[in-house]
């Protein structure tokens, strides 16, 4: 099968879909690959090392998506869904509950668009996971730099030291990226308080970080936390539909100016009512003297780590499309999200 892997153009992404390692697996399964000119340099992989690995690389995007199969990171904009048509297979992060352009978009060009973020095994997201894991992680990163206050935050050491209180961190959502957020902020030493609406979930937060306090999510209880909450981590996910927008805007008023809101689940349209999304040129706004960040690509920011990360997740089902196992694989249908003009995920339909 003819390949094709883009320079991905969101704003200050880094990543690229598949490193030359696994590039060279496909060559070798009789695949014929083509690579953008330049797609991995901000991952550390130059056009050099893709040839070394049997890929051609290509200069102009529309020779990318004579392909039969696009594999890429993040959803394709305006210039390359023109470039789709019927029969290619486009597998990438596609958030189209989030993206209504995006999904009408693959509709006109009966594209088959599977989504990284919806194909499910064992009830798991194996390749949602990884990108979770990283968000999670670099959203407390971003949080300890703007609590600074030359960054007009509070003014807070997160984990404190001797004499003094320790930061507290609310996370909505115990899944891996709140799971992540949480494990970090506990490594700082910060008083940590995750909440979910499921128990399974909490339990299995709490077996691997006891340190943790997690909490059936109850407005009433954020209620109380929120007037000592420093920064509001948000990582809720229903699968494949918009997040619901648990912190009202009444909650956000509870918190003291300089605290930080970090809404992950943004790329799922957002779990914080009324938060607009940002980007890593400007990754944060203050409104009310709160600081709000809602980045779309997070893991785009740590090109090399999320690309590595990523590639080793997608690679054993983009040989099983290449293999031609559409029509028979139920993992790989999970991630069919439209197909010959039709909405084919169930979450997209309501
Ligand atoms: N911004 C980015 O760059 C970026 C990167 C990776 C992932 N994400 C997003 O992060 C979010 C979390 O992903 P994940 O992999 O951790 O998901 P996950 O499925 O592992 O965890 C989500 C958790 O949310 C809980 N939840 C759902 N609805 C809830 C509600 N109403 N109240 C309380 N809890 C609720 C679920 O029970 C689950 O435990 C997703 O929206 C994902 O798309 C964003």
């Amino acid at each position: 099968m003819k390949i094709g892997i883009p320079l991905e153009r969101k704003l200050l992404e880094g990543r690229i879909a598949l490193t030359p390692t696994a590039v060279a697996s496909l060559v070798q399964q009789g695949h014929q690959l083509l690579v953008e000119v330049n797609a991995g340099l901000k991952s550390g992989y130059n056009n050099q090392q893709y040839i070394n690995a049997g890929a051609q690389i290509v200069a102009d995007l529309t020779t990318v998506y004579s392909a039969d199969l696009i594999i890429k990171v993040k959803e394709p904009i305006a210039e390359e869904i023109q470039l789709l048509r019927q029969h290619q297979l486009l597998f990438c992060y596609l958030h189209l509950a989030a993206y209504p352009e995006v999904l009408a978009g693959l509709l006109t060009q009966k594209t088959t668009a599977l989504a990284f973020e919806t194909l499910t095994v064992d009830g798991r997201l194996p390749l949602l996971a990884p990108m979770s894991a990283i968000a999670g992680r670099l959203a407390m990163q971003l949080a300890i730099y703007y609590l600074q206050q030359n960054n007009n935050g509070k003014g807070i050491l997160l984990g404190g030291v001797m004499n003094t209180p320790k930061g507290v961190i609310v996370v909505l959502g115990a899944g891996v990226a709140g799971s992540h957020a949480a494990a970090l902020a506990l490594a700082f030493g910060a008083e940590v308080y995750v909440f979910d609406r499921s128990e399974q979930a909490l339990a299995a937060l709490t077996e691997q970080y006891p340190q943790a306090h997690a909490e059936i999510f109850s407005e009433a209880r954020l209620a109380e936390l929120l007037p000592q909450t420093d920064i509001v981590i948000g990582a809720i996910l229903i699968k494949g539909a918009n997040a619901l927008k648990v912190l009202t805007q009444a909650l956000q008023q509870l918190l003291n100016k300089g605290s930080i809101i970090i809404d992950i689940a943004i790329d799922q349209g957002g779990c914080v009512e009324g938060i607009r999304a940002t980007d890593w040129q400007q990754p944060i706004y203050w409104q009310a003297g709160i600081g709000y960040i809602a980045v779309t690509n997070m893991p785009g920011a740590v090109p090399r780590t999320s690309t590595q990360a990523l590639s080793a997740a997608i690679l054993p089902y983009v040989q099983k499309i290449a293999a031609g196992a559409l029509a028979i694989d139920s993992e790989l249908q999970s991630a069919i999200a439209v197909k010959d003009g039709k909405v084919i995920h169930s979450a997209l339909l309501i």
